[in-house]
């Protein structure tokens, strides 16, 4: 079976005042995958996302999504475009003065026309699939760290879109959070046919999800293939983040 790639960057260079964070980032993602960016911190991990995301000036180099050159992206299409890319922040906060249903629909009352009792249906639908269905009624304050995690999820799939960025999910969770979310990150991938593409450190979620890794080093993907093949790398600065991970050093 061709995959078909969702994703391709292609030689990005970016620079913050004089230093060189990324120079000449290349890689590629299926559709279909979760593909998780792997790399030291400060190594430009958030940085490869936020420009995949448009939140930064168009850099050097080729960036590729839905077969869309982001450099030809026309204003009028802009907005549609980046509709169809999800994202979950590491501190994917709620409005606090919001319920959880009243978060969740926000999205889609910003950009679509349809009526309150559907977006309800549609709230509701989302919320079932992270296994919350009891929060809408309540208050961001009013619910555990997990669930936190698992509402802004929700949040970030509302509009359905192909593929999700995840910058740290599970950063602050306990292991059995942790678990469920990337459960949750399964889920996404096996019945929405989701491709996500998630930046993490925590081996746990990587062995449990990982199709893929890329890995960045130095400004550069050292890196970038099966999770079964990166475990076992050559490269010792990848091979050290499963060591560490799973308490193999020392
Ligand atoms: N907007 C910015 N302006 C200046 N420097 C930045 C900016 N964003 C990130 N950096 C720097 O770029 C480097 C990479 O940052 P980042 O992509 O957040 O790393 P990571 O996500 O891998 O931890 C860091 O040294 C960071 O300080
Ligand atoms: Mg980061």
């Amino acid at each position: 079976m061709k995959q078909e790639k969702i994703i391709t960057v292609k030689d990005l260079k970016v620079s913050f005042d004089e230093r060189q964070i990324l120079k000449g980032v290349s890689f590629s993602i299926n559709k279909g995958e979760i593909a998780v960016i792997l790399g030291e911190s400060g190594s430009g991990k958030s940085t490869i996302l936020k420009h995949m995301l448009g939140l930064f000036p168009i850099a050097p180099g080729t960036i590729s999504i839905f077969g869309q050159d982001l450099a030809d992206l026309n204003e009028e299409d802009e907005m549609q475009f980046y509709l169809k890319l999800g994202v979950f922040y590491q501190n994917g906060a709620l409005l606090n003065s919001l319920t959880v249903g009243e978060n969740i629909a926000l999205p889609l009352e910003q950009h679509t026309n349809l009526p309150d009792d559907l977006i309800e249906g549609l709230v509701r639908t989302k919320l079932k699939l992270v296994n919350l269905e009891e929060a809408y009624y309540l208050f961001p304050s009013q619910l555990s760290g997990g669930m936190l995690k698992r509402a802004a999820l929700a949040r970030a799939i509302i509009m359905d879109p192909p593929l999700l960025f995840c910058d740290e999910p599970g950063a602050g969770l306990d292991p059995v959070s942790l678990a469920s979310l990337d459960e949750l990150i399964l889920r996404l991938r096996d019945q929405l046919g989701m491709t996500v593409l998630m930046v993490t450190h925590e081996v746990t979620s990587i062995l449990r999800i990982a199709d893929k890794v890329v890995f960045v080093d130095n400004g550069i993907i050292a890196y970038e293939g099966a999770l079964k093949d990166a475990q076992n790398s050559q490269i010792p600065a990848l091979s050290a983040f499963f060591r560490v991970g799973t308490g193999g050093k020392h």
